[in-house]
């Protein structure tokens, strides 16, 4: 018995060296140590044996296991070494090799105009109104009613306003300024805030004029506010926006929602205020509407107009962008050319 020990230890110490791979060891794993494997079928056989025989036989089957044991683990480290080597060497990455092209996208040039905008009335101490207060379809009510327009008012007409079949009287909203009245029915002054957005009109496109545009915008409400703050504010984001050097002008105006009203021009860029097709030949171009919040307004809300005054504006980011880059052709933002939208 002893002899087929020595014999077993013999053969398997080869076929472990020989073994040339991780599989190979634990098929000779199997075959010697598993429980149906050489070594086990010879310690059944122990029982017959004398009980002196039994020790000593027994203990040298215990030493020939775990020699083997090593033998495979010691083995076994080699030929994971030696495998790993192998696939360091085959699977080798060529870092110079040129890269997949991949087209990185950009943020659209209106987005990143009305990113500009938002951040510098932050800074001016604004701060955005929650979406749900400004609806792209909204209703005749909120967009006119509310904002003083007279019932006739023509603005209502079917020239100007997209109608839905949604319900009656509601509409694509034409302008920002019916977020106003959300946030007034929903805060009680004081109220500072910006809402940026999309309108829609119901207008021939040209390079001037697009059916779909956006708007951002402007409200403070608050005791003791005047038309020099509103002017204040507007000068000072003008300032910032387009640079201390690019002339611009207040002019007298009107809008049912505010009383007085100015509008806001800036000099034309594409003709440095000499007259062209696209300022009309006027040399400016008008980038906003603003007044002092009309006292029928504030009435409609439910602010007293003898405690709390306010000013509001609305411009055109389009505008803003297309004087900011003299852009002559408001359908460029719209087009998604991709030579047009990687310049900025
Ligand atoms: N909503 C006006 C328009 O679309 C612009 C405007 C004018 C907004 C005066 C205002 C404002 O808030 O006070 O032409």
């Amino acid at each position: 018995m002893k002899e087929k020990l020595e014999h077993i230890l013999k053969n398997a110490t080869e076929e472990i060296n020989k073994s040339e791979s991780i599989q190979d060891l634990e098929n000779v794993k199997l075959k010697y140590l598993s429980r149906k494997g050489e070594l086990n079928s010879i310690k059944k056989n122990l029982k017959d044996l004398s009980d002196e025989d039994k020790r000593v036989v027994g203990s040298f089957a215990n030493n020939v296991s775990n020699e083997l044991n090593k033998l495979i683990e010691e083995r076994n480290s080699e030929l994971y070494r030696i495998e790993l080597n192998k696939k360091l060497i085959t699977e080798k990455i060529d870092i110079s090799l040129p890269s997949d092209f991949r087209p990185q996208g950009k943020v659209h040039p209106l987005t990143q105009t009305i990113n500009e905008i938002t951040e510098i009335f932050q800074g001016l101490g604004f701060s955005v109104m929650p979406s749900e207060y400004s609806p792209e379809v909204e209703t005749e009510y909120i967009n006119f009613d509310m904002l003083n327009f007279p019932p006739n008012h023509p603005a209502k007409d079917m020239q100007d306003t997209f109608y839905t079949k949604v319900a009656p009287n509601v509409i694509l909203r034409s302008q920002t300024s019916g977020a106003q009245i959300r946030q007034m029915l929903n805060q009680n002054p004081p109220v500072r805030v910006i809402s940026p957005g999309r309108v829609y009109r119901c207008e021939s496109v040209s390079a001037r004029k697009n059916n779909l545009f956006h708007q951002i915008e402007g409200l403070l409400v608050d005791k003791d506010i005047t038309f020099s703050d509103l002017k204040g504010i507007l000068n000072e984001f003008i300032r910032i926006y387009f640079g201390a050097s690019r002339p611009t002008r207040f002019r007298a105006s009107y809008f049912p929602f505010t009383e007085p009203s100015a509008e806001v021009d800036v000099q034309c860029i594409m003709c440095g205020g000499k007259g062209c097709k696209i300022c009309s030949g006027t040399g400016w171009l008008e980038i906003l509407g603003s007044g002092m919040v009309h006292v029928n307004v504030l009435k409609n809300v439910g602010i007293d107009p003898e405690i709390y005054t306010g000013f509001a504006f609305g411009m055109g980011v389009e505008r803003l962008a297309m004087l900011k880059y003299a852009i002559n052709d408001i359908r460029l933002f719209f087009n998604n050319d991709v030579r047009f939208l990687k310049q900025f």
